[in-house]
C-alpha cells in the first residue's frame, strides 16, 4: 500500500535521506527509531505526502504520491510532535477537518466531544488552543486525526511532551486505531513503547533505514549491529 522505492532527500549539501526502501501494508503498525537527527520527521512528511520534493519512487495504494499528492492527503494525517493551534478554540481546532468536509452540525459536535472525551481533554474545549500546554496541544493534535476517519494516520513521537498517565491515554488511541485495522505508523524514543504498539519496526541511522522487520523478532535478535547497539544500549 505504502512503497518507497530509493528514495533520498537533501537539505542544500546535506544528505538526509540516502536509499529508502520501505513497504507498508494495509493495518500495519510500523514503528521508526532512531537517533535524534536519523531523518525520522523528514521520512514521515514524504510519508504523508507534505513533501514531494525528494528523488526517487513513492506510490501509495498505487497512486504516484509526486503527481496527485492531494489525492494522497486525503487519505492520511500526520500528527506533528509540537502541532500548531489555530488561534481559536479546542473545539474549532478539533471540528475543522470536519467541517471542511462538509459533515453536519450536530455529528460534528459529538464526534469531537467524544475524540476529547476518550483523550481526557473534554474540559480543554472552550479553552483558546494556543494557551495550552505542550502535552495539551500534543492531545489535540492527536483529537484532531483521529475525528477523521482516514486509512492511515503517522505520528511523530505522540507521547514525548506526555507525562505516564496521558502516554497511556495516547497510546490506547492508537491502539485503538490499530484495532480498527488503520495503518499507523509513528516515531518514538521509548523502545517499550515501540515494542508495545507495532507489529513492525524500523531503526534508522544517518538518513539509512538499517533494519525493518518484525517488532518481536527485532528486539529478540537483531540482525544488524548497529540495531543491536540502539536497542542494547537504551537499556545500559
Ligand atoms: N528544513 C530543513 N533544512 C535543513 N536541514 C534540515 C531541515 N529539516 C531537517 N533537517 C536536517 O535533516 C536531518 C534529519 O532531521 P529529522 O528528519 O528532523 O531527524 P529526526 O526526526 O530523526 O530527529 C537533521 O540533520 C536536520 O538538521
Ligand atoms: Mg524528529
Amino acid at each position: 500500500m505504502i512503497l518507497l522505492r530509493g528514495v533520498f532527500k537533501t537539505f542544500g549539501e546535506k544528505v538526509v535521506l540516502r536509499d529508502v526502501n520501505l513497504k507498508v501494508e494495509k493495518g500495519e503498525a510500523l514503528a521508526i527509531l532512531g537517533h535524534s537527527g536519523a531523518g525520522k520527521t523528514t521520512l514521515l512528511k514524504i510519508i504523508s505526502a507534505l513533501d514531494t520534493d525528494f528523488k526517487g519512487a513513492y506510490t501509495f495504494r498505487g497512486i504516484d504520491v509526486k503527481r496527485d499528492p492531494g489525492r494522497v492527503r486525503k487519505c492520511i494525517t500526520m500528527v506533528f510532535q509540537n502541532p500548531v493551534m489555530f488561534r481559536t478554540t479546542v473545539f474549532e481546532n478539533i471540528a475543522y477537518g470536519l467541517k471542511v468536509r462538509g459533515y453536519s452540525k450536530r455529528y460534528i459536535q459529538e464526534k469531537v466531544e467524544e475524540v476529547l472525551e476518550s483523550l481526557g481533554i473534554l474540559e480543554l474545549k472552550d479553552r483558546g488552543a494556543r494557551r495550552l500546554s505542550g502535552g495539551e496541544k500534543q492531545r489535540v493534535a492527536v483529537a484532531r486525526a483521529l475525528v477523521l476517519d482516514l486509512d492511515t494516520y503517522v505520528f511523530d513521537e505522540p507521547t514525548s511532551n506526555l507525562d505516564i498517565e496521558n502516554v497511556k491515554v495516547v497510546e490506547d488511541a492508537i491502539r485503538e486505531l490499530i484495532k480498527r485495522g488503520k495503518t499507523v505508523i509513528f516515531t518514538t524514543h521509548d523502545l517499550l513503547q515501540a515494542r508495545r504498539l507495532s507489529n513492525k519496526l524500523a531503526y534508522m541511522e544517518k538518513g539509512e533505514i538499517v533494519e525493518i522487520g518484525e517488532t518481536e523478532r527485532i528486539f529478540r535478535e537483531p540482525g544488524d549491529e548497529r540495531t543491536w547497539r540502539f536497542i542494547s544500549g537504551m537499556f545500559l
